[in-house]
């Protein structure tokens, strides 16, 4: 590495908010020597005039560098052992594959349902990217696939509240419909219903003269297969999120994340940790996945997507029915299961399961496009300016314990506290899940995001697909991040447009 001007170093200590000088105390997998390493290569960037070492590489030696076309987010990491990368094929089968319902005479890929969303992971994840909601367009605003309308009622008795602190669930789940809306179901048995969603066009001037037209929209579920749903429902919808760095995004030490927590940066600013229940340590751990944070682990969430995304059993959910609830749907247990006994008690057994979570930690990113052009730069040091690196941390440097030795001690630029914030009024569902309020959700890393449209065309952002461009979601923030939002409003138009050179370079 090119050793930093000493101006340069100091500016870049002085930047530094309150509390985030160099990797948090916690950090016991660190020597001293690398202790000193990670301070000055996490330092926030000072010097805007070109790229910072090792940029490009924005996951560390997990990087590829790949032809940019519609499976750029489909590779394994690059540092991946060949044992490693038959695992991750074996694993890419499993997330592509699609399940049938019991009985089948495939036997090994039965047992989807009785209720359920999709038939692959890959259906809501579109080529390891994020999904697809149903057009802007009127005439198709029915029946997503990649967006979940995640169901629930707010605690009303005591047993209620003493329910979500003892079973360690993150909310409580519709009576007679459970967690989450599932649109289709298996031969002979209802669905729960159809999801429509409408949108309204809300208008924000811009400096300039601009205008940008956002749209904002409201679901109504109809068709109810069993009955009606309870009066004080509440929805929350939630897109298909991309697939790739997740095993960095889990190998971040979790001190680094709890620094940033605890600092205070006095710009109204204040990250909080989602504790969420962690299946296999028995515990409440950190939560790090989702839009809110609410699951653990990769493996965990995987799992989770099996049970009541697809209506499988697996050895962390092993319930055969998924999110079929008595007594409403009783018919629900009528219906057969795939689990078989020569093959294991669930319906994906431990070793399979083991492959799609192999898969699921070693998807890559991509490296950066043009972090050296004069524009991305410009652009990047808005980012700062305005201080969008307020929740958006550009850097971390791995933790030397992770779990797998690809993921160990990388430099990596995910553009993610993985903290929830109070994100407004516009942004907020009203649900709470474990610690995260109706108003708070965490922040997304950035890596890849540029390669949005070359993957899915078709794919929008924030937790619920409304934003159709990258200028919408930022202008969508508000709450900790209202004057963020602000800033980018009064930037002329070409500091706007650099803003979001520097977003599409990620
Ligand atoms: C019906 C659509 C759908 C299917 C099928 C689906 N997912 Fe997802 N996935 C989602 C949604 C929606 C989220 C975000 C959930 C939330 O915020 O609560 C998500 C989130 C995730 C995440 C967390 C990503 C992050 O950045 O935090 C992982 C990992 C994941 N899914 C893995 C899988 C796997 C593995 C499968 C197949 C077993 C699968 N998913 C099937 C819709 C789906
Ligand atoms: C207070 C914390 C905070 C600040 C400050 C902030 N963001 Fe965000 N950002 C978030 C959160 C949380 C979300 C997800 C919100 C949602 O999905 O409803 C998000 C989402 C985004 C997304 C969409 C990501 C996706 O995967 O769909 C982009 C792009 C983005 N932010 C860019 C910016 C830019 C540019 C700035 C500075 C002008 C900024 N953010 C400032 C917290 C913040």
């Amino acid at each position: 590495m090119k050793a930093l001007p000493l101006a340069a170093v100091l500016a870049a200590l002085l930047a530094q908010p309150a509390g985030a000088a160099g990797p948090a105390p916690g950090r016991t997998d660190l020597s001293p020597e690398d202790r000193e390493r990670v301070t000055s290569i996490t330092a926030p960037a000072a010097d805007f005039s070109a790229a910072e070492p090792f940029e490009m590489m924005q996951a560390g030696a997990t990087t590829i560098k790949k032809l940019l076309n519609a499976d750029i987010f489909s590779h394994p990491s690059a540092n991946l052992s060949f044992e490693g990368r038959q695992r991750f094929l074996v694993g890419n089968g499993l997330f592509r594959k699609d399940w049938v319902s019991s009985p089948s005479s495939t036997q090994a890929s039965d047992g989807l349902g009785p209720l359920f969303n999709a038939r692959s992971c890959q259906a809501c994840h579109v080529k390891d990217g994020r999904g697809t909601v149903p057009g802007f367009d009127p005439l198709e605003q029915f029946d997503a696939v990649a967006l979940l309308l995640r169901l629930s009622v707010p605690p009303v008795t005591e047993a209620d509240r003493q329910k979500l602190t003892q079973e360690e669930i993150a909310f409580l789940p519709e009576p007679t419909y459970g967690v989450q809306l599932q649109n289709f179901s298996v031969a002979g048995l209802p669905t729960e219903g159809r999801m429509e969603i409408s949108y309204e066009p809300v208008l924000v001037k811009l400096n300039g003269g601009e205008t940008a037209t956002l749209m904002k929209p409201t679901y109504r579920i109809t068709d109810l297969g069993y009955g009606p749903m309870r009066d004080d429902v509440q929805i929350s919808p939630r897109l298909a999120q991309p697939m790739i760095g997740l095993g960095l995004l889990e190998s971040i030490h979790e001190s680094d994340i709890l620094a940033n927590a605890a600092a205070d940066h006095g710009d109204g600013i204040s990250g909080k940790p989602n504790w969420v229940y962690d299946i296999r340590a028995g515990k409440k751990v950190l939560g790090r996945f989702n839009w809110k944070a609410s699951q653990p682990t990769v493996e965990q969430q995987s799992a989770a997507a099996f049970h009541n995304d697809m209506g499988l059993s697996s050895p962390l959910f092993p319930d055969h029915y998924g999110d079929c609830r008595k007594p409403g749907q009783a018919s629900c247990y009528d219906m057969p299961h795939g689990a078989q006994p020569h093959l294991g008690e669930h319906e994906v057994p431990a070793r399979l399961m083991d492959f799609v979570t192999a898969y699921s930690t070693n998807l890559a990113v991509p490296q950066r496009r043009d972090p050296d052009d004069a524009r991305v730069l410009a652009g990047k040091k808005l980012f700062y300016q305005a201080n969008c690196i307020g929740c958006h941390t550009p850097k971390y440097v791995t933790s030397r314990n992770a779990t797998q030795p690809e993921h160990q001690f990388q430099l990596i630029w995910p553009y993610t506290d993985m903290l929830l914030h109070d994100m407004g009024d516009g942004l907020a569902d009203g649900v709470q899940e474990h610690d995260a309020t109706g108003r708070e959700w965490r922040t997304p890393p950035l890596w890849g995001i540029g390669l949005t449209a070359t993957v899915n065309p078709n794919a929008t952002y924030l937790h619920d697909g409304r934003a159709r461009t990258l200028l919408e979601a930022v202008l969508w923030h508000g709450g900790e991040a209202q004057a963020a939002r602000d800033r980018v409003v009064a930037m002329t138009p070409e500091e706007r447009a650099d803003l979001i050179r520097f977003l599409e370079s990620l």
